[in-house]
């Protein structure tokens, strides 16, 4: 199993090492495009190996796209992180070109492979990459759903005071900081449901707290996050990789499920060696209807902006 991860920054790495300490894959291939970059990162990973006790062989290369050639699952983490104050969707301007450059290659070397888009505005750069290369769209993934998800959980646990093994919960819909959907009607305390614990009050509270979750990092870090967003795609690399059929919340393309078309936006779906199984169709409450239908108009009103 080889898998391309673009993007040697923070995010690119930590996806890149997680992969490596899962052990499942046989390589990893960590390009970027600044000189020695790549190879460095790769070199360090590569002496954790005896220490994390992994075999996986990450290799480090400089925009050298033949070294890709082969992978069944290519990661998209390049681009810029937006800044505190930035908006995921300023970025667009920069991370388009950048993106269709990057998904281009890929593919040239790579015609099967399932590609993992990071990159922000994640949903719009789904869709661009839809849009742009032909691949079927179970073969295009947009991560941002898992990333939220764990953050929700995080969330539900400390309003909870529970460990975070016993919450479940999920995140559907755009993901922006006013975008998201977090399905309350859906969490749970070891199958109980979170109603049965929290106020509603606190649950609103823990809602927002969610949406903000990459906002709130950036503020206290001075740039995006990369572990937790590098532990999410992992996870998914992970359930294709090892064919794990394992249900996601991801950025897909949407030919009327949810009541939606043309656009790329959190849904539940199965994940496994063809990339996207399954889209799941579950029941929302009135208020997390709304707030998808909303949530759709944002992302679309961003893919607007795209020249494709
Ligand atoms: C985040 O929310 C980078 O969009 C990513 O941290």
């Amino acid at each position: 199993m080889k898998i391309t991860v673009v993007g040697a920054g923070a995010v690119g790495a930590s996806c890149a090492e997680y992969i490596a300490i899962k052990n499942f894959a046989s390589e990893v291939v960590l390009l970027d495009i600044k000189e020695g970059y790549a190879e460095g990162k790769a070199m360090d990973l590569m002496q954790c190996a005896s220490l994390n006790g992994f075999d996986t062989k990450i290799t480090g290369v400089t925009n050298d796209y033949t070294q890709t050639a082969g992978s069944d699952i290519a990661v998209i983490t390049s681009g810029i992180p937006r800044k505190p104050g930035m908006t995921r969707e300023e970025l667009i301007g920069i991370n388009a070109g950048i993106v269709k450059t990057v998904s281009s290659n890929l593919i040239k070397h790579s015609p099967k492979v399932t590609l993992i888009v990071v990159s922000n505005p994640m949903d719009t750069m789904t869709y661009l990459v839809h849009k742009t290369t032909g691949l079927p769209k179970n073969k295009i993934i947009g991560m941002g759903g898992a990333l939220d998800s764990a953050r929700f959980k995080y969330r539900l646990a400390e309003a909870l005071g529970a460990p975070i093994s016993d919450v479940d919960g999920m995140v559907i819909g755009g993901h922006s900081d006013t975008g998201m959907v977090p399905l309350i009607s859906h969490a749970t305390r070891n199958s109980i449901k979170v109603s049965e614990f929290l106020s509603s009050d606190r649950l609103e509270q823990v809602s927002e707290d969610t949406k903000v979750g990459g906002a709130t990092l950036t503020k206290l870090l001075g740039t995006s996050a990369w572990y937790a967003p590098g532990a999410a795609v992992s996870a998914l690399v992970q359930a294709i990789a090892c064919d794990q059929r394992k249900l996601f919340p991801c950025s897909t393309f949407l030919e009327g499920e949810y009541g939606l078309n043309d656009i790329c936006i959190g849904v539940p779906v199965i994940l496994g060696k063809n990339g996207i199984e399954k889209i799941i169709d579950i029941p929302l409450s009135s208020a997390e209807k709304t707030k998808m239908k909303e949530s759709a108009i944002g992302v679309t009103n961003t893919n607007n902006l795209l020249t494709l």
